[in-house]
Parts: structure tokens; C-alpha cells; sequence
């Protein structure tokens, strides 16, 4: 299972993270029909100056925008698969 939060803090939200919200749903209803992907909405952890703040599996990525946010789905949603 991918566990993915993302940060709903009021300046990660307004960065870009309220768009990231429905780009990573539609992401993963289109392209992770195997994988079961648990979708958190998290509070601000204090690192507003380095968002937009998106974690998966505990890995922490920072600046992560809505024409960034695509690229990090690929590579870590189907890390192992075949291209
Ligand atoms: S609003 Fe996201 S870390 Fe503060």
C-alpha cells in the first residue's frame, strides 16, 4: 500500500496543494488500479517555506507543484514496475 499525505496547511494549500489534491486523486483512480494508495490530507509541520509539502511512504518531498507533481507519481507509485 502507498500512503500519501499531503499537506492542507494553509500555505502549502494556497502553493499548490489544493490543486495537487485532485491531480494525485485522478492520478491514482487512472493509473494505480493495483495499488492500494491510503490519501491523508495533513496538518502544517512547520516547513510552509519549503512547500509545497507532499509525503509518501515517509519520504518527505518539498516544492512540489502542480506541473512537478505528475513526474513524482510516476517515479514513486510504480517504482519496480517495468516501463
Ligand atoms: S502549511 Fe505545509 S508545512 Fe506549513
Amino acid at each position: 500500500m502507498a500512503r500519501i499525505g499531503i499537506c492542507m496547511g494553509s500555505s502549502c494549500f494556497a502553493r499548490g496543494n489544493a490543486e495537487n489534491l485532485g491531480i494525485v486523486r485522478d492520478y491514482v483512480a487512472r493509473n494505480c488500479p493495483s495499488v492500494v494508495v491510503s490519501l491523508t490530507g495533513t496538518l502544517c509541520r512547520e516547513r510552509c517555506g519549503s512547500g509545497p509539502n507532499i509525503t509518501i511512504d515517509g519520504c518527505e518531498y518539498h516544492g512540489v507543484t502542480p506541473d512537478s507533481i505528475l513526474e513524482l507519481l510516476r517515479r514513486e507509485l510504480h517504482a519496480g514496475e517495468n516501463p
